[in-house]
């Protein structure tokens, strides 16, 4: 069982015997039956889990590091236990080894009450099993989700298993599908983690080959759109390994092409298109072809279709892409348009990207999915820089789901227009604090990535392809 699904049978199992000391005396046996049934999945947990934490920020709750979605199926035991947190003022609750049915209903009749008394009582009683942390300021951000280090490791090892996996395809060597199908799994694992922590790392652009690490942006981009149009697991993992390989036919395109900075000509125009064909030849010499193989073909062929029957290969204006093809198009388009390449040296700023994609809805791109994607993305994406009313430069780190033109940011330039490595800021909170005007962070030299890896050596390289790059 995966840590989402085991913080989700926990969340509606303490919901079940909250509802029940709400309406029966605590001897009654739908409440024993209830804290008993509660007792015995959690110390079933504590064979795999040392200890069990559940953590309240804003409107999200983790469970053992884990992002727990609101979703319909358990909507309102979420809801509950998120409310019963906040209006508690707890900012994490902790449950150890050796914790039984009887503490978890006394437990259990002091959180029903008001905060005050859930306070008193609280500290009246002694729970040998069951820790507290109190929220001591304005909604603090939860260590795990300042660290990332999983999921950095996770997004470096995603982008080898890439890289090697095109490089094998154009050197004409062996290439499972089992390994982009493991990466794949793993990327959404760090997607149910931390959402944002892994599209953060969208923003390393040039770090590899071009077409490595957008490929592999690509994919995580079309995961993350997946997530919220509510995809199943099985689904995700052939989306996520179509966005990974839709341009895998590039391997037997020239290099030159690829890299020129002048405008093709028309004939080089006509060899470039022939990537979306090409591609689906290079999946086909892949090992292990299954579903996921074949609808990677699919989306290889479709993915520069437009909305409006336009678009190539040449196909009838009444043959539609299938969904996962509307979505790499998407945001095959956004990686593209905010990555700096030889041909377009100053990439569009992410928020005018967005404009870009909304003013082609119903032509290039399926309105719908283009207006999910914005939501997703919010009203400044993350690597956004933003000048702030007081001469600060704020990097976007994080989306506020409550209000998407209101991010938190990490401030990296100061009054002094010195880099700093200073604080995280959430614009909700912060209400004296204005945003100016987006703008590109280059003009002080620094590469917006480098907050986001900065434990990685590996960086220096990508800095130097950065520099060059402007
Ligand atoms: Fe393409
Ligand atoms: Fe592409």
């Amino acid at each position: 069982m995966s840590v989402y699904e085991s913080g989700k049978n926990i969340i509606s199992l303490y919901y079940a015997l909250m509802k029940a000391v709400q309406v029966y005396g605590l001897n009654n046996d739908v409440v024993q039956k209830a804290a008993k049934r509660f007792s015995s999945y959690i110390n079933s947990l504590f064979n795999i889990y040392p200890r069990i934490t559940l953590v309240r920020y804003r409107d999200y709750i983790f469970f053992n590091k884990q992002r727990l979605r609101f979703e319909i199926d358990g909507y309102a035991s979420i809801q509950f236990v998120h409310d019963k947190l906040k209006k508690s003022n707890i900012k994490s609750l902790t449950l150890s080894p050796g914790i039984d049915k009887d503490e978890i209903i006394t437990f259990a009749s002091i959180f029903k009450e008001e905060q005050e008394i859930f306070l008193k009582k609280f500290s009246e009683k002694n729970f040998d099993h069951i820790e507290i942390e109190f929220s001591t300021g304005e909604e603090e951000l939860p260590d795990f989700l300042q660290d990332g280090e999983r999921i950095r490791k996770t997004y470096f090892s995603a982008l080898s298993t890439t890289r090697n996996l095109m490089h094998n395809l154009e050197t004409k060597k062996p290439v499972d599908i089992r390994s982009s199908k493991h990466i794949v799994y793993s990327l959404i694992d760090s997607l149910f983690q931390d959402e944002f922590g892994l599209l953060a790392l969208t923003s390393l652009k040039n770090f590899d080959e071009y077409t490595y690490n957008h490929s592999l942006n690509v994919g995580i981009l079309s995961l993350a759109l997946g997530q919220r149009i509510g995809l199943n697991k099985n689904d995700l993992v052939k989306l996520g390994t179509s966005g990974i390989l839709h341009d895998v036919g590039k391997v037997i395109i020239p290099k030159e092409l690829i890299y020129k900075s002048q405008k093709l000509t028309d004939e080089e125009w006509e060899t470039l298109k022939q990537h979306s064909y090409y591609g689906v030849k290079q999946i086909l010499k892949i090992h292990g072809l299954d579903e996921i193989a074949l609808t990677s073909m699919i989306v290889a062929y479709q993915h520069h279709w437009n909305y409006d029957g336009t678009g190539y290969p040449a196909h009838r204006q009444n043959q539609k892409p299938i969904l996962f093809s509307k979505i790499v198009r998407i945001c095959d388009a956004y990686d593209a348009m905010t990555t700096p390449r030889t041909y377009v040296p100053i990439p569009y700023l992410p928020h005018l990207a967005l404009r870009v994609l909304w003013s082609k809805r119903n032509i290039c791109f399926d309105p719908i999915l283009v207006k999910i994607f914005t939501q997703l993305l919010g009203q400044y994406p993350i690597e956004s820089c933003l000048e702030l009313n007081n001469g600060e430069i704020g990097l976007v780190v994080r989306q506020n789901q409550i209000n998407s033109a209101l991010p938190i940011i990490k401030i990296v330039v100061n009054k002094d227009e010195k880099k700093i490595d200073g604080k995280l800021i959430d614009l909700s909170v912060q209400k004296e604090l204005k945003i100016v005007r987006p703008i590109y962070l280059q003009k002080y030299g620094i590469n917006p990535a480098s907050y986001f890896v900065q434990d990685f050596k590996e960086l220096k390289r990508a800095d130097k392809k950065y520099k060059r790059s402007y």
